[in-house]
């Protein structure tokens, strides 16, 4: 039996103002990422965890993140796009296409 139904890992490196690839937290990763933890506490999402990840090498499409055992990978913007994974991702259990990554 896996210990978490869904491990959503969440970028929020930080690189030095102006890098070629700009980074995840530059867009407001580590908020959302915190807003994230917030609701799902809130809606007391079963074996759910968000953790903090390091650059997981899609910077330019960030904020990142990757939602396992499904494997799926999302650029989430906004609190919206957040609650939108949520629902229908999390609690629906279908992928939301608009905000999905390839991969
Ligand atoms: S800085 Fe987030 S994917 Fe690279």
């Amino acid at each position: 039996m896996a210990l978490f139904e869904s491990h959503i890992f969440c970028c929020t490196n930080r690189r030095e103002p102006g890098h070629k690839r700009g980074c995840c937290a530059e867009k407001d990763a580590d908020a959302l990422r915190e807003y994230m933890k917030k609701k799902i506490k809130e809606l007391n999402l079963p074996k759910t965890r968000v953790n903090n990840a390091g650059c997981l090498d899609r910077c330019e499409l960030g904020p990142c993140m990757v939602i396992y055992p499904a494997g799926v990978w999302y650029s989430c913007k906004t609190r919206d796009d957040v609650d939108e994974i949520i629902s229908e991702h999390l609690q629906g259990g279908k992928i939301v296409e608009r905000l999905k990554l390839p991969g």
